[in-house]
C-alpha cells in the first residue's frame, strides 16, 4: 500500500463518479437511511480493525460514493456550494497532505504567500488597495486587509467582531456595550444573528432595516431609521447588506446604503459571501456598484468561484480594523522571531488554519479571470431563461426577475404542496432543488451553480412538476 496506490485507487472511483453523474445516469441525491449506510460502509468494523487499504478501500469507496450527493449532475440545483473545479480538488490535496497550518508564517511560508496574494487579487477586484508585501516598501497610505476562514458563517463573524472593536474599543477587554445593535434587512443570511449572539449583543439586538417589497434595504429610509434608533440610546455597531439575498439571491443597493452609512459614520459590512463573484464580470459588476464604499465585506470562494468547500474571505478597507478584532496573549506563537512573512493569526478565530489560499488560487489559475468572468454570466443568463420559462408555464409563479443565479418559483397551491413537490423532486432523482420561504409564502428555489446545468434541466424539472400535478 502507497500513498500513490490509494490515490489510484479514489481517481478511478472519482472518476466514474464524475461521469456517471455528468451523464446524468443516477439520481441526483440518495437518501440511505443513516443506519444502514453505516452498515453498507462497515464503519463499525474498520475502526477497530483497520485494513482500509487496497481492495478494502475500494469496497468503503463503493457505497460511500453511491450515496453521495452528486453535486456534478446537471439537475443538481439545490445549494450554494460549489460544483467544484478539479483543480481546486488537487489544490486541497496537496493542503492535506503538507498540512501547513498556516495561521503563523514559519508553519506555512508558502500557503500563507498563497493566500495574501489571492486576497490582494480579491481586494483589488472590490476597488481597496491591496496590501504590500511583507518587506517591500510600504508607504504612507492606508491599505485593505483580509484573511480566509472556514466559511461565510465564521468570514460574518470575523467582520463583525472587527466592526465592534471599531465601535467600542474596549469591548474586548471589558464587554460588549448593553447598546450596541447590528441593522440589517429581515432576509439576512442566519450567521448574522448568530455572530451577534456569539458577540455577545444578542440576537434580540438584530434590528430589522426597512426594505421593499421584495426584502432590498430601502436607502430612502434607512437614515431616519438609523437616527431613531440613535435618538432611542443604540449604538449601531454596523449595518449589514447582502450581495446577494441568501433566498432569492437579490442585491441591496450598495451605493445608496453606503451613503447613508457615510453620512451617519455607520460601519457598512456588506455579506457578499454569494454574489461578491460578480466583482469578477465586467458586465455584472454594476450589481455591487458602490461596494468600495463598504469597510467590510465577505465573499465566498466556495460558492460562486468554482472552489470546494471550505473557503470565504473576510476583506476590509482598512487592514488596521481587522489586525484590532482579535487580541491574544499566546506565548507559545506570539513573541520576537525572524519574521519574513505574515502570521494571519491575528485576524482569525481559529487557531489551526487550513491552506484554504491554495484551492481558490489552483481555479483561477487554471481557469484564468476571463473564463470566471464567463462561468458567473453564464450563470446568472440561465437563472434568467430559467425564470422566463416557468414564468411562462400555467400555474407557475416566479418569485422576482433573478439578478443573480438563483431563482424562485412556485406552481398554484399552498406551501405544502411546494414542499411536497419537493420531495417526490427528489425520489425521483432527476432534480434536486431546495426551497425557501419569500414574501410569506414558500417557494422551489434553483440555485444554478453547475457549469453543466441547461436548459433541459429546467424543462425536465418544470416537465417533472407538471407530471405531478395532473396525477
Ligand atoms: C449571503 C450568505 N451569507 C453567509 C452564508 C454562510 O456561508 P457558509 O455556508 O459558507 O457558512 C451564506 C450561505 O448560504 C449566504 O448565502
Amino acid at each position: 500500500m502507497t500513498f500513490r496506490s490509494e490515490c489510484g485507487i479514489v481517481l478511478d472511483a472519482l472518476e466514474t463518479f464524475f461521469e456517471q453523474a455528468q451523464a446524468r445516469k443516477g439520481p441526483v441525491i440518495r437518501q440511505t437511511p443513516m443506519a444502514e449506510l453505516a452498515g453498507q460502509m462497515d464503519l463499525e468494523r474498520l475502526i477497530s480493525e483497520g485494513g482500509l487499504g487496497g481492495d478494502g478501500l475500494k469496497r468503503f469507496l463503493a457505497p460511500y460514493l453511491e450515496a453521495a450527493t452528486r453535486l456534478h449532475h446537471p439537475g443538481y440545483m439545490a445549494h450554494q456550494v460549489s460544483v467544484p473545479h478539479p483543480m481546486g480538488a488537487v489544490a486541497a490535496l496537496i493542503g492535506a497532505f503538507t498540512n501547513n497550518p498556516m495561521a503563523i508564517y514559519e508553519m506555512g511560508p508558502s500557503a500563507t504567500t498563497v493566500e495574501y496574494t489571492v486576497l490582494n487579487w480579491m481586494l483589488a477586484k472590490v476597488g481597496w488597495r491591496p496590501a504590500p508585501l511583507p518587506g517591500s516598501e510600504a508607504g504612507e497610505e492606508a491599505h485593505g486587509g483580509g484573511v480566509l476562514t472556514h466559511g461565510g458563517s465564521l468570514a460574518n463573524l470575523t467582520a463583525l467582531a472587527a466592526a465592534r472593536s471599531h465601535v467600542a474599543p474596549d469591548s474586548w477587554e471589558t464587554g460588549t456595550p448593553d447598546n450596541l445593535v447590528v441593522v440589517c434587512p429581515a432576509g439576512c443570511h442566519y450567521s448574522v444573528a448568530r455572530a451577534a449572539g456569539i458577540l455577545g449583543l444578542g440576537r434580540r439586538a438584530v434590528r430589522e432595516a426597512p426594505t421593499d417589497a421584495d426584502g432590498r434595504i430601502d436607502p430612502g429610509r434607512l437614515a431616519s431609521f438609523l437616527n431613531g434608533l440613535r435618538q432611542d440610546g443604540s449604538e449601531i455597531m454596523a449595518v449589514v447588506a447582502n450581495a446577494c439575498s441568501t433566498a432569492v439571491g437579490l442585491y441591496d443597493p450598495l451605493r445608496d446604503v453606503a451613503a447613508v452609512c457615510r453620512d451617519l459614520g455607520i460601519w457598512l459590512h456588506v455579506d457578499g459571501a454569494h454574489g461578491a463573484s460578480a466583482l469578477v464580470s465586467e458586465r455584472d459588476r454594476g450589481l455591487v456598484d458602490g461596494i468600495e464604499l463598504a469597510d467590510s465585506l465577505v465573499w465566498d470562494a466556495h460558492k460562486m468561484l468554482r472552489t470546494p468547500a471550505l473557503c470565504a474571505a473576510v476583506l476590509v478597507r482598512d487592514h488596521r480594523t481587522l489586525d484590532g478584532a482579535f487580541r491574544e496573549d499566546a506565548s507559545y506563537l506570539f513573541h520576537d522571531k525572524d519574521q519574513p512573512g505574515f502570521d494571519f493569526i491575528h485576524r482569525t478565530v481559529e487557531c489551526t488554519k487550513a491552506a484554504l489560499g491554495l484551492k481558490v488560487f489552483f481555479v483561477l489559475a487554471c481557469e484564468g479571470e476571463a473564463a470566471m468572468a464567463a462561468y458567473v454570466e453564464r450563470q446568472s443568463d440561465l437563472a434568467k431563461a430559467a425564470a422566463a420559462f416557468l414564468r411562462a408555464r400555467p400555474g407557475f409563479e416566479v418569485a422576482a426577475e433573478p439578478q443573480s443565479n438563483i431563482v424562485c418559483f412556485r406552481v398554484d397551491g399552498d406551501d405544502a404542496l411546494q414542499l411536497d413537490l419537493r420531495r417526490r423532486l427528489t425520489e425521483n432523482g432527476n432534480s434536486y432543488v431546495s426551497s425557501t420561504e419569500f414574501r410569506g409564502r414558500r417557494w422551489l428555489r434553483l440555485t444554478l451553480m453547475n457549469p453543466a446545468t441547461d436548459m433541459s434541466d429546467v424543462e425536465t424539472l418544470a416537465g417533472e412538476v407538471e407530471g405531478m400535478l395532473a396525477m
